[in-house]
């Protein structure tokens, strides 16, 4: 099959968290075009069910081949945990996860080979990280902590509040008595409450951001395969909003949070994919 090098890259998540990895694939690779999936309507993800969310990925993606991707980058990271490795067999273009990307530096960057995972019960139950890491280099160990509340504060905008602080430190006391040096945010969310976590967890931690490895590994991989885009296809929306309910709540948080505005939200109807 020929992949259209300059055809949009999908991306999707349970909702609006995912903006914080095409966040960064704007910036990092900003001649690249990109069709959005927030799945509003089904949210969240991170207390459902491995079959579920294998579903619901499926059906993003007859929708985002429905729109011609040239690659697909699932940015949720329970999605990435549960459904990457049943959907990759079945497509002809690239899909990557947000896991991988973020487990290799935190393997790459630890001294004392103790590294910590936070992210939602489904993806701190799901064991991925442990997996993938102790394949990496089977000297470390990895602590994994549910933080199932950060979502809801962030989505409520409170990022830099005194009860996100004491949610934080009360989630992550136990990381901190393991003494692990690095720690990997294991969900979309928590970058945007990356200093309530820094100050927390000390300079002395270092703190993964899976978004921002994604959108390089995203960048290496489409290099490798010869898929960048070359930039001479001006649209005028380069970057395309779908959700699958309230699309205007979706549009005022991404302009909160994206360096572009977004003038267009479409909602559609996704139980039909
Ligand atoms: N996007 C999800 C993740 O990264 C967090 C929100 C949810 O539970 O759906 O795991």
């Amino acid at each position: 099959m020929k992949i259209d090098r300059d055809a949009p890259i999908g991306v999707f998540d349970s909702g609006v968290g995912g903006l914080t990895v095409a966040r960064e694939i704007m910036r990092n690779l900003p001649s690249e075009k990109i069709v959005y999936f927030g799945d509003t309507a089904r949210v969240p993800y991170g207390s459902k069910s491995r079959e579920t969310i294998i579903r619901y990925s499926r059906q993003i993606i007859r929708f985002l081949q429905e729109q011609q991707v040239k690659a697909i980058v699932i940015a949720c990271n329970t999605a990435s945990a549960f459904a990457l490795d049943a959907v990759r067999d079945e497509l002809e273009i690239p899909v990557l996860g947000v896991i991988e990307p973020g487990a290799l530096v935190a393997a790459r960057e630890t001294r004392n080979k103790r590294v910590g995972v936070i992210g939602t019960i489904g993806t701190v139950g799901s064991g991925i990280h442990e997996d993938f890491l102790r394949k990496l280099d089977p000297e470390i160990t990895v602590f994994g902590k549910a933080c199932p509340l950060f979502v809801p504060l962030v989505e409520e905008g409170w990022l830099h509040d005194p009860i996100t602080f004491e949610v934080a430190r009360r989630y992550l006391r136990e990381l901190q008595e393991r003494e692990i040096d690095t720690l990997i945010l294991g969900c979309t969310h928590y970058p945007l409450i990356r200093s309530t976590i820094r100050e927390v967890m000390g300079e002395g931690v270092r703190l993964v951001n899976p978004a921002y490895e994604s959108a390089l590994e995203l960048k290496r991989l489409l290099t490798e395969e010869d898929l960048l885009s070359t930039g001479k296809e001006q649209e005028e929306f380069p970057y395309r909003f779908y959700v699958s309910d309230l699309a205007d709540k979706f549009k005022s948080f991404a302009n909160s949070i994206l360096p572009y505005d977004v003038e267009m939200t479409q909602k559609i109807d996704i139980e039909n994919y």
